[in-house]
């Protein structure tokens, strides 16, 4: 045992700002929430409920079990990206029980413009995929749409990681035995119909479904073929005559009830590989981390205080807590899963670097998953940074962190800036899962220095042209730059591009990662193989 010890003062002026600051944040993050729940416009989910359908989030909770969570990735993507598209991006997705098995539901909206793809909507679908992939998860996707929306088509058909990643990713899972299961609910042209096609089981409902891989009118304007939408490629057309689909549905319920009964019988559950312990909860009030985390980003944030209110008990074994102190590392657990933790506390120095990939080995000779938390405005610059070999040692914590084959996950908690937003595992380094709180902020570096930087190339351009600028023509070339890189830092615009999976609130973290944990303890260990650490 290890109990942390708090230093912090409740009745601080400090404590009291910090709190009001972060209450405002967590009343925004559930009003874009509750905003992205919504759907289409009023007129379509009219229209959708009078052909006697299901809205979208009404197929999910009646797909899970009874009391199930969702844990929903991508939520607030596409946020104000497309003219008249709400947040969502068309589609939903996230991870609950279906008949006891966690499984990965997909869902188009077509109360958004037909349930079409643009290109967030692909990166959405693709991005649920690469979980459910890593983690061995049967999908379900509740199909019914428009297939491409066409004049998003460069981020929709040329590249990887678009539409055509889709049906690699159905193909690729279903040859490695995770099961594909679609339910058509609605007409789903093209695009639309190949992803019930390319699953393992389909179910269509009679008079509802409808797949085409072109509808009546573009059949008519290629052949003048005449032909109405139940007999070009309704339920009963492909359940009796093609066998495109496999099960015939009467209605979204019974749909849901047969999809339900599939996943009953995929087969054994794969087996919890760690010993999880009894939870506890953190000696410390977790809503305490609200009064902790500075609101004024001049001013650092004491991470331990964060830290104390995370784990089981508060309980963490700290590792080389006298050496490279600007990063923490330990072990600690949440709701009973052992999990080794990096912490920012200061700007990256070596001995922190080597410290950290250290850490890092042994969580991954150990088979203990790793938490990233970040907040970290980099390495540590200078002649003596340099003369003592940053590069280097930075490289090994890079290095370690890239081949950790445990799995990994990023939660950005502060600004996350440059080199430090990679080494503390950023998104390319393919975390399982990546979180952000709302006080979250990642960029190449923050808004000021990048105005800096900016002015001080403008200033050596003026020196060599023998011109000048005035302090007030200097200000206002400045005060853009400053913007676009604070706008650009937002956890918000993380998640409407879909570069972080969500922003939670700090009180949802711990269900969070213990859900997250608990799926990725059902995946086989594997070995960790590292590059060559330079020494
Ligand atoms: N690309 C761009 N916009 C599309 C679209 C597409 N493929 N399919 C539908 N839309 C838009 C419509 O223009 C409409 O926009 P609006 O809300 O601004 O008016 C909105 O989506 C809803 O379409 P609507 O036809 O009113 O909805 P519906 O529920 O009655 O029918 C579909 C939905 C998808 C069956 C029907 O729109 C359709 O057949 N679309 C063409 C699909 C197609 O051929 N796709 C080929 C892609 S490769």
């Amino acid at each position: 045992m290890a109990v942390m010890k708090s230093l912090l003062n409740r009745n601080s002026e400090e404590f009291r700002r910090n709190e009001a600051a972060y209450l405002a944040k967590i009343a925004d993050l559930h009003a874009r929430r509750a905003a992205a729940n919504v759907g289409g416009p009023d007129k379509a989910r009219r229209l959708h409920k009078e052909r006697g359908q299901l809205l979208p989030r009404e197929r999910v909770a009646a797909l899970l079990d009874p009391g199930s969570p969702f844990l929903e990735f991508c939520h607030l993507a596409g946020e104000g990206m497309y003219e008249d598209v709400p947040t969502g991006g068309s589609i939903i997705t996230g991870v609950g029980l279906v008949s006891g098995r966690p499984c990965m539901i997909i869902v188009n909206d077509a109360t958004v413009k037909g349930g079409t793809y643009f290109g967030i909507t692909c990166k959405k679908h693709v991005r649920a995929q690469r979980f459910a992939w890593q983690h061995r998860l049967p999908c379900i996707t509740m199909v019914q749409s428009g297939g491409a929306f066409l004049p998003d088509q460069p981020n929709i058909f040329p590249d990887d990681g678009q539409f055509g990643s889709i049906f690699y990713n159905q193909i690729r899972m279903s040859s490695e035995g995770i099961a594909q299961i679609a339910t058509v609910h609605g007409p789903s042209t093209a695009g639309g119909a190949y992803i019930p096609a390319l699953c393992d089981e389909t179910v269509i409902i009679r008079n509802q479904g409808a797949m085409f891989l072109g509808g009546p009118q573009l059949v008519y304007a290629a052949t003048k073929e005449e032909v109405d939408v139940e007999t070009l490629g309704g339920g009963e057309m492909h359940s009796r005559i093609s066998g495109v689909t496999d099960h015939l549905a009467e209605n979204d319920s019974h749909a849901i009830a047969i999809t339900r009964e599939i996943v009953a019988n995929l087969g054994d559950i794969a087996r919890q590989r760690w010993d999880v312990l009894p939870m506890r909860e953190p000696v410390y009030d977790p809503r305490e981390i609200y009064g902790i985390v500075s609101h004024d980003t001049k001013f650092p944030t004491d991470n331990r205080e964060i830290l104390a209110r995370l784990v089981d008990g508060s309980d963490f074994r700290e590792f080389k807590q006298l050496y490279g102190d600007t990063i923490i590392c330990g072990w600690g657990r949440i709701k009973g899963f052992e999990i080794g933790i990096l912490l920012n506390s200061g700007v990256l120095f070596s001995e922190s670097a080597v410290k950290a990939a250290h850490f890092i080995d042994m969580c991954c000779k150990r088979d203990i998953p790793l938490l990233f938390m970040a907040d970290v405005s980099g390495f540590m610059v200078g002649r003596d940074a340099e003369e003592g070999g940053i590069a280097k040692h930075g490289a090994k914590m890079i290095t370690a962190m890239t081949c950790a084959d445990v799995p990994k996950y990023t939660l950005i908690i502060g600004g996350s800036y440059g080199a430090g937003y990679l080494a503390m595992c950023g998104r390319a380094f393919k975390p399982n899962a990546m979180m952000m709180w709302p006080t979250g902020r990642a960029a190449i570096m923050g808004p000021e220095q990048a105005a800096n930087t900016l002015a001080m190339v403008k200033d050596d351009i003026h020196k060599r042209e023998g011109t000048s600028w005035t302090n007030e023509e200097r200000e206002a070339y400045k005060a853009p730059v400053r913007k676009t890189f604070e706008d650009f830092a937002n956890a918000y615009n993380f998640a409407r591009n879909t570069w972080c999976d969500m922003v939670i609130d700090p009180l949802e973290t711990r269900d969070v990662m213990a859900m997250l944990l608990e799926l990725a303890g059902r995946t086989p260990a594997k070995t960790s193989k590292f590059g060559v650490f330079r020494m």
